[in-house]
């Protein structure tokens, strides 16, 4: 397959495994010269070959043009952060919109959460460094800073959306202190608009009036917490999907993770997974075909049939093959 594209799958743990299967038939019944290898990672791994990611599985992601990914359970930290850095990423792109026929909180939300996803509290320098006495290091650099900011104004101005940025410097000076004014640097440079917001605050804002917001850049941790937030005002998790892009190429998953009490029941909502295929084809230049996912999507969204998660009685395996059918 000369000018197609190698996508590698790793379903992982949970329902990683339902779901991330759901999103490669989706698309399969496009026409695209895409192929799939499949690699494997997380709990279930760990107890069988005594890692949860085997540099197998790392160098199967980095060979690939992209990645599926699904999610993995209690090891999630030791499979996904290095995933993500194995791609190149330092943009977690995590939009959460709604959709017509499904019952929101926030019936007006349309945000995308732009996420430094390298460092923060997620560098994982966590020591205790006496009996009972732990740290955790922030790390917050200029250069990620600055690279993070670049990506969301960008983002922003191509998608139509405001940009706010969240942080925390009234608190940590140093470290937000810094991410704070490499974004305003990048804004200057841009002559670009954006708003500030303590994100502590934000949080209540985001749940009180979602429709004043559009593209939200924040440190790690801050964009973990708050795009599930906002996953609980526009219907849940089972709806978000997310991308990990950077330089190089990108790996695709749900926000949600493994779900250990719905897996193995058939009723996953496959949405994220799908809506973060959907994001791969568009990373991949494929923009028209991910753009007829989100709307076969969307149709099925508002048409039914749904997953318990928003209401309905249906499986994961009737979702998609409606999604399939819309197609
Ligand atoms: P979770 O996202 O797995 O589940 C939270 C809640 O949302 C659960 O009630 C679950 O049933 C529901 N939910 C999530 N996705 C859904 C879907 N597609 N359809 C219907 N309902 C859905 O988060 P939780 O329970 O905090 O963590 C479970 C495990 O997942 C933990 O071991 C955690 O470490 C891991 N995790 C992994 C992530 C990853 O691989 N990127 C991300 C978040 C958590
Ligand atoms: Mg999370």
């Amino acid at each position: 397959m000369a000018d197609g594209h190698e996508i590698a799958v790793v379903p992982g743990d949970g329902i990683g495994g339902e779901v991330t299967p759901a999103a490669v038939r989706v698309l399969e019944a496009l026409d695209l010269p895409l192929s799939f290898v499949e690699a494997d990672a997380g709990d279930h791994v760990l107890e069988a070959e005594g890692t949860p990611l085997p540099e197998a599985t790392v160098e199967t992601v980095r060979g690939a043009d992209a990645t599926l990914f699904g999610a993995a359970g209690e090891t999630a930290a030791d499979v996904i952060l290095p995933l993500r850095e194995a791609v190149g990423s330092f943009a977690n792109v995590r939009p959460a919109r709604t959709y017509p026929g499904v019952d929101a909180v926030a019936p007006e939300t349309d945000l995308v959460f732009v996420r430094e996803n390298t460092e923060g509290v997620y560098a994982g320098i966590e020591d205790e460094i006496a009996d009972g006495v732990t740290t955790c290091t922030r790390v917050i650099t200029e250069a990620a800073s600055r690279r993070i900011a670049e990506f969301g104004f960008d983002y922003a101005a191509e998608h139509g959306y405001d940009v706010t940025v969240a942080h925390k410097s009234n608190v940590m000076r140093v470290t937000d202190g810094r991410f704070l004014e490499s974004v305003r640097a990048v804004a200057d440079e841009r002559g670009a608009d954006h708003e500030e917001a303590l994100m502590d605050a934000l949080a209540m804002h985001l749940v009180m009036r979602p429709e004043e917001y559009g593209v939200v850049i924040c440190p790690n941790l801050a964009g973990d917490v708050l795009s599930d937030l906002a996953a609980g005002l526009v219907g849940g998790l089972g709806l978000l999907p997310s991308a990990n892009v950077g330089r190089e190429n990108g790996l695709f998953e749900p926000v949600h993770g493994s779900a250990p009490d719905i897996a193995g029941e058939g009723v996953a909502n496959p949405t994220a997974a799908v809506l973060s295929a959907a994001l791969m084809l568009d990373h991949l230049g494929h923009g028209d075909d991910a753009d007829r996912v989100r709307a076969a999507t969307e149709a099925v969204l508002d048409d039914g049939p749904r997953t318990p998660d928003l209401g309905g009685s249906a499986t994961t395996e009737d979702v998609t093959a409606a999604i399939v059918e819309e197609l």
